[in-house]
């Protein structure tokens, strides 16, 4: 159960009519389809609690989900794939889902199915699938509600494919306040290559690690094999001089984690940031390892410690 929803402070509105002005002073509408690059992608994880900022990201009892993903695509093979985002007692929602290949720009090509629900906006080499007005689905209780779009894979086999979504399940007060924010993400690797038997995938919650705050890593694991895996997830910082934090060991103690084949898994990793903690900007890196302690994969971002 969700209690202490905050209620709309009169300091807060006074910032969202700033928010929400045009320079013309006419109303932008957000609900109508969120800005770029919030779809907790990489490099940023921006997300939507970028503005929707009453409750922290995946703080909620709802959640979003990604189906249609395979454990392995072949190339040119196009894949129907779904937003599933529900949380009880929301009612209006909105997503915005990225599709990179390692080097943050699109893989493959996505294709809007359903433009009364969906619209796809495109910078560069970079492309962002969310709602519409009618796709926030105002005033359907609970939820799940869902979006659909196709995924068509590279031609040749490329290298992995990431899916990054970030769903809101908001109130329908036509504010940006008091809605639930939740990420989620997972991964194909291309059949006919040469690929790690899983994928390790990690969402920071925000790059800004703030002393004296905690922050939340979410690792997700893909299996792409037929066969059950398992796998220890550990992490550590490399510093900037390329010397690592803790100088042995992991960060935390090691994580044990089970795949089902072709199956999916996630944990999260809190850390607390030490008020005394260097401004430094610096490498987060975690590693799944098999029983003998060798790699299988690698993820890693970039953060700042700020103030
Ligand atoms: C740049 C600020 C900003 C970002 C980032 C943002 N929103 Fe919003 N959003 C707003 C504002 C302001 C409103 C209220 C006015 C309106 O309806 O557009 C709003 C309203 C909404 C609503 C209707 C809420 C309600 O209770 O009626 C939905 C749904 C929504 N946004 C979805 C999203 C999703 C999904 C994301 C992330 C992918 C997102 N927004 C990111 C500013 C933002």
């Amino acid at each position: 159960m969700k209690t202490n929803r905050p209620f709309l402070t009169l300091a807060a509105a006074g910032g969202l009519t700033a928010l929400m002005t045009s320079p013309a002073g006419a109303f932008l509408l957000y609900s109508s389809g969120p800005i770029n690059d919030r779809a907790s992608n990489p490099p940023s994880y921006a997300n939507c609690t970028s503005c929707h900022t009453t409750n922290p990201v995946n703080s909620g009892d709802g959640g979003v989900a990604i189906s249609g993903v395979p454990a392995e695509y072949t190339p040119g093979a196009t894949y129907p794939i779904t937003v599933m985002l529900q949380d009880p007692n929301q009612r209006r929602w909105g997503f915005e889902i990225a599709v990179f290949g390692p080097n943050d720009n699109n893989i493959g090509t996505t294709t809007i199915t359903n433009a009364n629900l969906t619209q796809k906006s495109t910078v560069g080499g970079r492309s962002w699938i969310k709602h519409t007005t009618a796709g926030t689905f105002a005033g359907t209780v609970n939820g799940p509600v869902s979006w659909s779009f196709d995924w068509t894979a590279p031609a040749a086999p490329g290298g992995i494919a990431f899916f990054y979504v970030s769903g809101n399940a908001a109130n329908n007060n036509g504010f940006n306040t008091g809605d639930f924010i939740y990420n989620s993400s997972t991964a194909a690797a291309p059949a006919g290559a040469a690929h790690a038997d899983s994928t390790l995938i990690l969402q920071p919650d925000s790059i800004s690690f703030r002393r004296g705050r905690s922050v939340t890593v979410r690792a997700r694991v893909r299996n792409h094999t037929s066969s059950a895996q398992s796998y220890d997830l550990v992490s550590r910082v490399r510093l900037p001089g390329g010397s690592f934090f803790p100088p042995a060991g992991s960060l935390l103690p090691p994580i044990g984690l089970s795949l089902a084949a072709e199956g999916f898994t996630q944990a999260s990793m809190t850390h607390m940031i030490p008020s005394g903690a260097p401004l430094i900007t610096a490498t987060y890196e975690a590693f799944i390892q098999d029983a003998g302690g060798n790699p299988v994969d690698m993820d890693n971002f970039t953060f700042s410690v700020t103030p």
